[in-house]
Parts: structure tokens; sequence; C-alpha cells
């Protein structure tokens, strides 16, 4: 999610669970070709499996910038076709190309050809006043003849005329049904279903209707959801470590990336909704927001946002 995940967030999430498929945020072609892409692509190998998502509409750019991608180690790569936002539109890129599928096409198929890995679409069931049966199974027929055998759909709509990009992630209404009609009548597809699942029941509820589900918001505001996922969801063995254990387990990253010279607080904001829901995440939280952006802020402190959520009885009075 652009602005709020980045690598150490998915090295984050990655401590949670071994199995879930993560992605990048959307990065532009135009990012990878002409920016610093040792640091728009770099991540940790603890990452994987990853995915790579680009957004652009040049089928060129969108192959060259994949091919470097893919040689980054990513597993996948997956185009963008549901961001609202207007930056996004008037570069003819994003959510307004649902308008455009033979354009979407060839940038799949041009990227095919340039990587070794699976190219996979995130969409949208339409955008303003498309029809979302018609337009949606036109959309996906033309894009999956060019070769793309997953769709990870957003079950809403965008409107592109009149909402702004966070409208666009509330507003327009969720639709379950559609996403479900789109499987029951493409089952050679795999189609993975997105928008506002915000628990693991939630999550389950789906999968009799598609092939998997992807978690936004939910995931970041309360990460340790994904705790539960390898066993309930993916029949690994094995106990998901306590928050406490994962907060464990990120130091010795935290403190080999401050040794590199990265701010406390780029790591730390990952892990505010850690103890979501639990006693003393207020007093964690705040802890973190209040010290980790210093200058010099070192891992001290999360050191003491540790023994605050673990009730350090020493360490809570001074924090509530
Ligand atoms: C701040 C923010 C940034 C987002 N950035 C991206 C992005 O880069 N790529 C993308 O495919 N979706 C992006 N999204 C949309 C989410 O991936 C997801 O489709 C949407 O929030 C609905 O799912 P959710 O209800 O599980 O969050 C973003 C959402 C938010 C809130």
């Amino acid at each position: 999610m652009m602005e709020w995940t980045d690598r150490h967030c998915r090295y984050f999430l990655r401590l949670l669970s071994r199995r879930t498929f993560l992605y990048t945020e959307m990065v532009t072609a135009e990012a990878v070709l002409y920016g610093d892409c040792d640091r728009v692509l770099s991540f940790h190998p603890a990452e994987h499996p990853i995915g790579l998502q680009l957004g652009g509409s040049d089928p060129n750019r969108l192959a060259e910038a994949a091919r470097i991608g893919a040689n980054f180690g990513y597993d996948e790569i997956n185009l963008n076709v549901g961001c609202p936002s207007d930056r996004v539109q008037s570069g003819r890129f994003g959510a307004c190309l649902m308008a455009e599928p033979e354009l979407v096409a060839e940038g799949v198929a041009a990227i095919r050809a340039s990587v070794p890995v699976p190219v996979t679409v995130k969409c949208r069931i339409g955008i303003d006043d498309q029809d979302a049966e018609a337009s949606l199974d036109r959309f996906v027929t033309t894009v999956g003849e060019a070769g793309c055998r997953t769709f990870i759909v957003h079950a809403r709509k965008a409107w592109l005329k009149g909402l702004s990009p966070e409208e666009n992630r509330h507003l327009p209404p969720l639709d379950y049904g559609r996403v479900h009609r789109l499987k029951a009548g493409r089952p050679e597809l795999e189609i993975v279903l997105n928008g506002g699942i915000e628990s693991l029941a939630a999550a389950e509820a789906q999968l009799p209707h598609v092939d998997g589900v992807m978690l936004g918001r939910a995931a970041y505001a309360d990460p340790y959801l994904l705790a539960e996922i390898d066993r309930t969801l993916f029949g690994s063995d094995e106990t998901p470590p306590s928050r406490l254990e994962v907060l464990d387990l990120f130091m010795p990253y935290v403190e080999t990336e401050l040794a590199k010279c990265t701010r406390l607080n780029q790591m730390t904001r990952h892990i505010l909704g850690l103890f979501h829901g639990q006693p003393r995440a207020r007093a964690f939280r705040r802890h973190l927001a209040e010290h980790a952006h210093l200058d010099g802020a070192g891992i001290a402190v999360l050191d003491t946002a540790r023994r605050i959520a673990a009730g350090d009885k020493h360490f809570s009075v001074a924090a509530e």
C-alpha cells in the first residue's frame, strides 16, 4: 500500500506468517527505469514469497521494469489496474485502464515475454458507469487471453469522476457476489478476492467461492491477524509466535538496519498495531510515537516499548 508499506513492513509481517504471499506497494515502471532502482526494489531474502506490483501502461516500459524486478528476485510481477488516484489517471494507468483491456493485455503479454515468473493483475470490478457484469467479463477475457491466469479483484468499483482516492477505498459498495460469479464463470482462472476483509473468519468464509483472499488495511492495522493464517489456512503444525516473540524476532533486524543509518521510526511505524486490542496497546503505541522519531533514537526505545507491552511495572508507570 503506497506510503504505508515498505520492505521493513514486509520483513515484520513475514515474522507473523511464513506462507502468506506479500506484495510491494505499487511502483511505477518509470520509478524503476529512471529512479534509484536499488532503493525502490531491494528487499530482504526473508520476505519471499513476494510479488512486485508495477504501475504503468506503456508495454515496453512495463516489460523492462518487470525484467529488472525479476532480476532482483521477485517471485511474481503484478500489474496494478485498480489505483484510482488523479496522479495515476493523468499518467494513464491504475484503475482507468479498466476501460482499455486491450492495452492491459498488451502490457501483460510484454511483461510475460520478459520475465520467467508469473504475471498477475489486480483490478476493480469496474469503473464509473461501466456495467460491472459485461465489462469485467470482457476485461478478464481479453487480459486472460494474453496469459494472465490470476486476477486479484478489489470487489468494488472505482468512481474516477468525483471521488478522492481515499473515498474510492470505502464509498463504492463492496460486491463480493460479482467476484464469486467471476470465479464461477471462469473456473480455470485463479481469482483472489480483496476488499473489506477484517478477520481470518471473514477470509475463510470467502474461500468456498474464490481461490484466495487479499488483505490490505486490516493486516496493517492489526498485523497479528496474520499469525494464525499458516496454521488455519495452510495446514502448518507450527505454533505461531506470540506478539512479544515477534518483537524479539524483529529486534535484530532493527539493530542491523540502525547500523545502516535507517531511522528507527521508519521501522517501528509498521508495528504500532501489533498489540491491537491487547492491554497496554495504547501505551506501547504512545511510547513509540513519542520517541522513535527523535534524532539518535536507538534500540533502547524499542526495548522500553517491549517492556511496556509485557507489563513490566517499572515501565508501565512511566508510560500511562
Ligand atoms: C494507503 C493505501 C495505499 C494503497 N496502495 C495500494 C497500492 O499501492 N497498490 C494496490 O494494489 N492497492 C493499494 N491500495 C488498495 C488496497 O490494496 C486494497 O485494495 C484496498 O484497501 C481494499 O482492501 P482492504 O479493505 O483489505 O484494505 C492502497 C490502500 C490504502 C489504504
